[in-house]
């Protein structure tokens, strides 16, 4: 009996030191030390046993009892230290790992062409000036030289908000704001919002323009094309040039639109180009030399007082400066698009 005990308590030690998980070691106790266990079941014969054999297998079955629990302790220990180990490994923090950066958000290439041209001509002199976008009919069209009756009116579809009162349909409207504000020199810029009754993928019933005026004794249509030739070199690149074609606006006489040089083709129009559609120009803006009625309106009566305007639509050039096919995903407010800038 007491060879049988040696030889399950020496087998039972090796699978305890096998044992590869506390499940396992588990198992390999219950299979010895519980009430079916293999020592157990040794225990259950003794009553077979001669009186005198007895207390020699008793206390041989204790031993290796004893041995069985001790090495079970030992290993149940080493088994949790790795339990623990691996636990701790697989979750530790890498301090060094880069954070995840918070999402930023950027600035509207509206945003961003309006203060790149502010930032460009207020190196040149022009202070930013403001005004409503609902505005008088007489600001936005009387005062800029297009009376009532006059076909100029159609050329922009006004929405009306009520009897004399519109949604401006340009940054004109500031020009007599400007000059009945401030007495001569004026030179300012107004930035902002204007609406029109149009929606297509070269319109949008609310863009932006930037509105240019400088009034001053002596001014001239090279004063004009000095200024917006810095502003399209500034924009464009040092390449840019510009060029005035005659053209009317009621506020401005001469009046003129003007290209700047496609900066693709770079002087050498080619037939293809998706730019300048093979023409070597592209139109950005209107100007002209103020009409002598709106500096009389604004009773600027000063002998030799001049002055210059011009009106940019600032979607056009944020179009340009990046090839953006179409107005309309300017005001869609997709990231996909808006996060490109
Ligand atoms: N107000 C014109 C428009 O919205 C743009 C413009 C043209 C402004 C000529 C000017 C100018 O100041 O001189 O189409």
């Amino acid at each position: 009996m007491i060879a049988k005990l040696d030889a399950i308590g020496e087998q039972v030690l090796k699978e305890i030191s096998a044992a590869a998980s506390l499940e396992a070691l588990e198992q390999v106790r219950v299979s010895v030390l519980g009430k079916k266990g293999a020592l157990s079941e040794v225990l259950k014969g003794l009553g077979s046993v001669g009186p005198e054999e007895r207390p020699r297998i008793g206390a041989a079955a204790n031993e290796w009892k004893r041995k069985i629990e001790d090495a079970l302790e030992v290993r149940k220990g080493a088994l949790e230290a790795a339990a623990l180990d691996a636990r701790l490994q697989s979750e530790r923090l890498d301090v060094s790992l880069p954070s995840r950066l918070p999402h930023r958000g950027t600035l509207h290439p509206v945003t961003q062409a309006t203060r790149r041209i502010v930032e460009i001509l207020a190196r040149l002199g022009f202070d930013v000036m403001t005004g409503p976008e609902i505005e008088t009919e007489f600001l936005n069209f009387d005062a800029v030289n297009i009376p009532a009756d006059h076909p100029a009116r159609d050329m922009q579809d006004t929405f009306f908000m009520g009897p004399g009162v519109l949604l401006r349909t340009h940054t004109s409207s500031v020009q007599m704001r400007a000059m009945r504000s401030q007495s001569w020199p004026v030179r300012i810029l107004c930035p902002g919002a204007v609406y029109r009754c149009d929606s297509d993928a070269t319109h949008s019933p609310m863009f932006h323009q930037v509105e240019g005026l400088w009034v001053d004794r002596g001014v001239k249509m090279s004063d004009l094309k000095g200024v917006l030739s810095c502003l399209a070199r500034e924009l464009f690149g040092a390449e840019a040039k510009i060029r005035l074609r005659p053209s009317y606006f009621p506020f401005v006489e001469p009046g003129a639109e003007v290209d700047v040089s496609c900066f693709q083709c770079k002087g050498a129009p080619k037939a293809g180009c998706r730019i300048c559609k093979g023409t070597g120009w592209l139109e950005i803006l209107g100007a002209g030399m103020v009409h002598p009625r709106l500096l009389e309106m604004a009773g600027f009566r000063e002998p030799g007082l001049t002055g210059f305007a011009f009106g940019m639509g600032v979607e056009r050039i944020a179009m340009l400066l990046h090839e953006i096919p179409d107005l309309r995903l300017m005001f869609q407010g997709d990231v996909r698009f808006l996060k490109q800038f």
